[in-house]
């Protein structure tokens, strides 16, 4: 098969990942993000990791007869991985029980160089129907570096910022993706079962990347990887077998645009939910990065960037942080300090971190 010179940048290809991946040139990618097929051990019926039936779409790429035939299968496009990754590259692959501790045991016997298991809690799981399990309410990510020896890019002071100055742990509170940013068929139902949220690639691909940087994913589904990778300017090339997949991921990706505010609810709840990170609303799309911030009088104005700070001239930091200095203040609440225009009015960011889900 003939290697291609030029790499498909900010493109989709359709067809079979390993194919695909072989016609491209070795330690061509910084980062790789895979959301595998899983391996469900069915029983005679289509089911989802919460066990409950699969609705709506042809789900065959999710039928693997036994482990041998899943373990060979991975061994195959991880090996693709590995050579086209830079050699201070990164790999992300997500999974659940089903699949992920046989991912990390060949990850493992091929050398690449395991950097954190990352636990994405979901806010909202899908409720577990027969009651005999416990609910499925994560999914783990593996952060690996291509091998011992890299030198792997982490965005340490990005991370922080987008958690309110606190040092990001490993394990992720995010919503499943629901409401607008989930895709769904004319008759309403769900185009892909595991759509994954935007907040998740945009925490993934802030830490581990680089604007500029080129975003690999072999199992692009329904775009996600490429979406959030356009909005914060990185390349990607995205690889799907299943044309319908295709089709929605180049829409979504066609649709991105740097300033949209798509995503805004507007509807508030009560005031005792957890409280989060500024940074959060920026990773859901609640406020893009670019929109100005004011005081209530509009004479200070901010500009969000991407990893939840704020600046102001030459002035960056947190909400808090900026907010204190631009009053001269010890200390500062950023929340009420700070203001969106929504239709002409000045609302408090404090009432959008009350959206449901946030
Ligand atoms: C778990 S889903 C990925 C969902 C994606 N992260 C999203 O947000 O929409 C896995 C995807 O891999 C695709 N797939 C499975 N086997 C494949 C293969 N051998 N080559 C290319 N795509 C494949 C499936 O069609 C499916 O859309």
């Amino acid at each position: 098969m003939e290697i291609v010179r030029e790499l498909p940048l900010d493109q989709i290809l359709l067809g079979d990942a390993v194919r695909m991946m072989r016609m491209l040139p070795t330690a061509s990618v910084h980062c790789i993000f895979a959301d595998p097929p899983y391996n469900l051990q069915l029983r005679g019926e289509l089911r989802r990791p919460d066990d409950s039936l699969v609705d709506g779409v042809d789900d065959d790429w999710d039928r693997f007869t036994d482990f041998a035939a899943y373990d060979a299968f991975t061994r195959e496009w991880l090996g693709e991985c590995r050579r086209l990754l830079r050699k201070d590259g990164t790999l992300w692959v997500i999974g659940t029980y089903h699949n992920i501790f046989r991912i990390g045991a060949i990850l493992q016997e091929m050398e690449f160089w395991l950097l954190n298991d990352i636990v994405w809690r979901k806010a909202n799981p899908m409720p577990n129907f027969r009651g005999r399990r416990f609910t499925n309410a994560h999914e783990t990510l593996i952060w690996a570096a291509r091998g011992r020896d890299s030198r792997h890019r982490f965005n340490y002071q990005a991370m922080k910022a987008l958690n309110d100055d606190v040092q990001m742990r490993s394990d992720w509170f995010l919503p499943l993706c629901t409401g607008p940013e989930r895709l769904r068929n004319e008759h309403g139902l769900k185009l892909h079962p595991t759509q994954k949220p935007e907040a998740l690639l945009h925490r993934v691909l802030l830490a581990a990347t680089s604007p500029g940087d080129i975003v690999l994913d072999p199992f692009l589904g329904t775009g996600t990887t490429a979406v959030v990778a356009r909005r914060l300017h990185r390349h990607y090339i995205g690889i799907e077998r299943h044309p319908a997949y295709v089709e929605a991921a180049l829409g979504r990706v066609r649709r991105v645009r740097p300033s949209s505010d798509e995503g805004v609810a507007t509807t508030p709840v009560k005031r005792d939910q957890p409280r989060v990170p500024f940074g959060s609303l920026v990773e859901r799309g609640l406020i893009e990065p670019g929109t100005i911030l004011m005081d209530r009088t509009r004479k200070v104005q901010a500009v969000v960037v991407a990893d939840g700070t704020i600046r102001v001239g030459s002035l960056q930091g947190s909400i808090h942080k900026v907010g204190a200095e631009v009053q001269n203040a010890p200390t500062c609440n950023g929340w009420t300090f700070w203001h969106v225009e929504r239709e002409g009015t000045l609302v408090a960011i404090d009432v959008l971190r009350t959206v449901p889900g946030a």
